[in-house]
């Protein structure tokens, strides 16, 4: 499997131009890297200003309504970014869950309108440091993706090619970077959940990422150690020579 890195813009850069700027410059950095899918997420509002058909990114979204259509003020559907072009989209980010109260029955609402629209989604999970400290990992990540996934049959589970991505929320933004040990577990907890909520097969083939405080000297800690198949990349993805050299180190 080719390791899948996803850079995760959030409400970055303020402008168009430094947009421009940063994903030409990544664009020019990883154009003759092989074995490895690139997603860049940026805002919406600039997805369709970047030439994704011919640059060898794929396109992906930071979030979306769960309806198709209709008055919801303010909300991006799955289709209208199907549209767009999008391939992939991160749903249920910790700082969703935290600043926009979103649960995981509205995220699972949000899963299956992916899989509708025919993109893929990555389902974000992870605990706080409180959950950590009081052993509470592996129930809130059980939780978080038997809910995540409720009514998602195998079958569709299998052709969108979900994605998971194990961000520890005490981890994201604060250089506070999980262990190997501690990623290893996680991610060897979470197959075990798929396992368990559907079966052995689509366990192997689920790609779980690892994101929280990902910079280019311990990309190969969580690809290589901790065998995620990916990483979730936020603050490093906004600095194009750190991005690009984390993308040459995750296929060295
Ligand atoms: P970070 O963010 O790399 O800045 O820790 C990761 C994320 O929020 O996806």
């Amino acid at each position: 499997m080719k390791p899948l890195i996803v850079a995760n813009w959030k409400m970055n850069p303020q402008t168009l131009t430094e947009a421009k700027v940063l994903f030409n410059s990544v664009k020019r950095g990883i154009k003759n890297v092989r074995n490895v899918e690139v997603v860049i997420c940026p805002s919406f509002i600039y997805l369709s200003s970047f030439k994704f058909q011919v640059s060898g990114f794929k396109m992906g979204a930071q979030n979306c309504f769960w309806k198709e259509k209709g008055a919801f003020t303010g909300e991006i559907s799955p289709l209208m970014l199907k549209d767009l072009g999008v391939d992939y989209i991160i749903i249920g980010h910790s700082e969703r869950r935290i600043y926009f109260g979103e649960t995981d029955e509205l995220i699972n609402r949000k899963i299956k309108a992916t899989i509708k629209a025919k993109i893929i989604p990555i389902l974000c999970v992870g605990e706080t440091q409180k959950q950590k400290a009081q052993g509470e990992t592996g129930r809130i990540l059980r939780k978080q993706i038997e809910t995540g996934f409720k009514n998602v049959p195998s079958s569709k589970f299998h052709f969108s090619r979900i994605c998971i991505a194990y961000e520890p929320i005490w981890a994201i933004g604060t250089g506070k970077s999980c262990s190997i040990n501690e990623t290893m577990s996680s991610v060897l907890f979470i197959r075990k959940i798929i396992s368990h909520f559907y079966n052995r097969k689509l366990a192997e083939n689920l790609r779980i990422l690892y994101g929280g405080s990902v910079i280019k000297e311990n990309v190969s800690d969580y690809v290589k150690e901790a065998r995620a198949d990916g990483l979730l990349i936020g603050g490093a993805s906004l600095k194009a020579k750190e991005f690009i050299k984390i993308v040459k180190e995750a296929t060295s």
